[in-house]
């Protein structure tokens, strides 16, 4: 896919070359917020994306250069991400279907147990952000049943770090892709 595609296109391409636009150009982050909202409340072109299985979440690739990458996550009732840091860059999350919750955490002073801050709900068309200076977080979907989320980063990175709750030991994680858009 090219991100310099014109506008007689599927709405999925037509978002990512906004949002090529928008990063390639230190846009601002209520711009790219807007248009993942504007998105994620009109637009179902996304379900091609969306691949479900049991063992855990998949993280299916929907466009990256060198500014960005973006993702559909699905996951199914009781899977969640592990707490993790977003390795500086910025994250976007807007909800495609079903209601996505969201665990942040401190990790004071980058040593011992981790604090918990507080959860939020994010319903479809919502988008919420994260970055290191925020904290750490973990999501999931709520209410028992699935949901599918679309998650921007800028700039993209491959692995990240993760924390034990308990403890606040921190383990590489490596960032795979389930699938990769066409
Ligand atoms: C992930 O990308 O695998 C976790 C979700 C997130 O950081 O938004």
């Amino acid at each position: 896919m090219d991100g310099t595609r014109t506008s007689a296109q599927a709405p999925l391409d037509r978002l990512c070359s906004a949002l090529s636009a928008n990063l390639a150009t230190a846009g601002g982050p209520t711009s790219v917020a807007s248009l993942l909202a504007e998105y994620a409340s009109a637009e179902g072109d996304w379900r091609d994306c969306a691949r479900f299985v049991e063992s855990a979440y998949t993280r299916n690739l929907i466009y990256k250069d060198e500014h960005y990458e973006l993702l559909a996550l699905c996951w199914s009732a009781g899977q969640e991400s592990p707490i993790h840091n977003h390795m500086g860059q910025r994250c976007w999350m807007g909800v495609l279907e079903g209601r996505v919750e969201e665990v942040q955490y401190d990790h004071p002073a980058g040593e011992g147990p981790l604090v918990e801050k507080g959860t939020r709900t994010f319903e479809p068309g919502q988008v919420a952000f994260i970055s290191d200076e925020i904290g750490l977080h973990l999501v999931r979907p709520a209410d028992g049943r699935p949901a599918v989320s679309l998650h921007l980063y800028a700039r993209p990175f491959a692995t990240c770090r993760g924390y034990d709750p308990a403890t606040g030991a921190e383990r590489e994680l490596a960032l795979s892709y389930h699938s990769v858009r066409s």
